[in-house]
């Protein structure tokens, strides 16, 4: 057997359309059989809301698993850590009584996002013809600075000195750029250098080796959970570009973003709510009527987690669903917010985009056309029950497992998961 083959498993939970799926929810209920909770990309531009009891809480850049005593949380190399925000985060769940410490871990590997990346960001969003609405949390440019080869690293922190020169390089060329942007305040990041430097010492007290980490884990039998942020449809490579986010969101970014190889992945959980939403610019093919549209934000409670931005709302898009569970290469599917469709006396399903040349079954890579197609839609009745108190499929009503099965026909992928409601245990497990 190969070194990959592990006795441990190792599960990628990916969101299968343009983010805010509910991931959270379903790594917050998977997390108690992990050992493990990683993030393999992106920053501080998701928002993972997980409740508890009354409490609500939104995690930016910590794995959501935090809220589970004991476990290990770590934030890999494809990551790009805003260490403000996150010991920000950090300290703030240590004063609500949850213990992170000695359980968060961050990649030496990863990428340091600082608070000049944030105003290149915003303000690049404020000048250029083409605004992608962005979080305004920097993650274009600091991945820019990757990408680029001259971004800091976690492990470039450990000599003080090399760190002062980097980072007074990093402003000075933010400086510039700035400038030709016509920026001229800098908003107090004059201050990044010494402030960075000042939190030098925590931040390496907490680096490690992840992918060594892990890989030890998964030989000792443990299980991992991999926590994607944002979706497939935002992948930089596989969604709507440009209007994306900077980096890989699909599975194949999990192995890449935490340093382990593919084969060590066993299951790939691909989430999806049962409808659908958007936040930021960029084509939504199954956007509803206005009226639709309010009425399922409302239900929902469809405002950005980041950002408070309305999220934009449609119909379920099976096109989309089917190329998510092909690229991420999904071995099952939860489906959230079932109980959000409750009250609808009819719900449409897109099965097929139809455009000038015809009627396309495929996932477009031209982001313009995905812009002026118009969905096919398939009509299914409503059930108008509550879900809420459901815990077993076979206790749904009739035409909400007839919708189920639908979805699951669609993406070719089994359901493993159906979330009715905010809280931990309004979830049905299939087994
Ligand atoms: P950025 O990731 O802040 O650069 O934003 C790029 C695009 O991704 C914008 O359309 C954002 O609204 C979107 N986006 C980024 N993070 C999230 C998320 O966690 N949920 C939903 N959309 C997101
Ligand atoms: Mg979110």
């Amino acid at each position: 057997m190969s070194d990959a083959a592990s006795m441990g498993r190792c599960t990628v939970v990916v969101g299968g359309q343009w983010g805010d799926e509910g991931k959270g929810k379903i790594v917050d209920v998977l997390a108690w059989e992990a050992d493990i909770i990683a993030r393999f990309q992106g920053g501080a531009n998701a928002g993972h809301t997980v409740h508890v009891g009354e409490e609500e809480f939104i995690f930016h850049l910590i794995p959501s698993g935090i809220l589970h005593p004991g476990k290990r949380c770590l934030m890999g190399n494809g990551v790009v850590l805003d260490p403000f925000q996150f010991f920000k985060e950090y300290d703030a769940a240590a004063a609500r009584g949850v213990d992170p410490e000695g359980r968060v871990g961050v990649s030496l590997r990863a990428q340091l996002l600082l608070p000049y990346h944030r105003l290149l960001d915003r303000a690049r969003e404020g000048t250029s013809p083409q605004k992608i609405g962005t979080t305004g949390r920097g993650i274009g440019p600091a991945y820019e600075d990757k990408v680029g080869r001259r971004g800091i690293r976690v492990v470039d922190l450990k000599d003080e000195a090399r760190a002062r020169s980097l980072l007074e390089e990093g402003l000075a060329r933010a400086r510039r750029r700035l400038a030709e942007l016509g920026q001229a305040d800098l908003e107090g990041s004059e201050e990044c250098v010494g402030e960075t430097l000042a939190l030098r010492e925590r931040l390496l007290t907490l680096a490690t080796d992840v992918g060594l980490e892990i890989h030890r884990a998964l030989k000792a039998g443990k299980m991992i959970l991999m926590e994607g942020a944002q979706g497939t449809a935002l992948d930089v490579d596989h969604g709507t570009y440009p209007y994306v986010t900077s980096s890989n969101t699909t599975a194949g970014g999990a192995a890449a973003g935490c340093g382990i190889g593919p084969t060590a992945i066993t299951d790939i959980l691909g989430v999806m709510k049962a409808y659908i939403t958007r936040v930021g610019e960029g084509p939504l093919p199954t956007a509803l009527p206005p009226d639709m549209d309010e009425k399922v934000r409302t239900l929902g409670a469809e405002f950005g987690a980041t950002t408070g931005r309305p999220r934009r709302c449609g119909w379920f898009d099976g096109v989309l669903a089917r190329y998510s569970a092909r690229v991420n290469g999904l071995t099952g599917l939860a489906i959230t917010k079932l109980d959000v469709l409750d009250t609808l006396p009819e719900l449409s399903i897109a099965t097929a985009y139809r455009m000038p040349e015809g009627v396309a079954e495929e996932f477009p890579a031209d982001t313009g056309s995905l812009g002026k197609v118009e969905p096919v839609y398939e009509k299914l009745p409503g059930w108008e029950a509550s879900t809420k108190d459901v815990r077993k499929l076979e206790d749904l009503p009739y035409h909400a497992r007839s919708y189920l099965d639908r979805l699951q026909e669609i993406t070719v992928t089994p359901i493993t998961m159906v979330s009715v409601g905010t809280r931990r245990s309004q979830i049905i497990r299939v087994s």
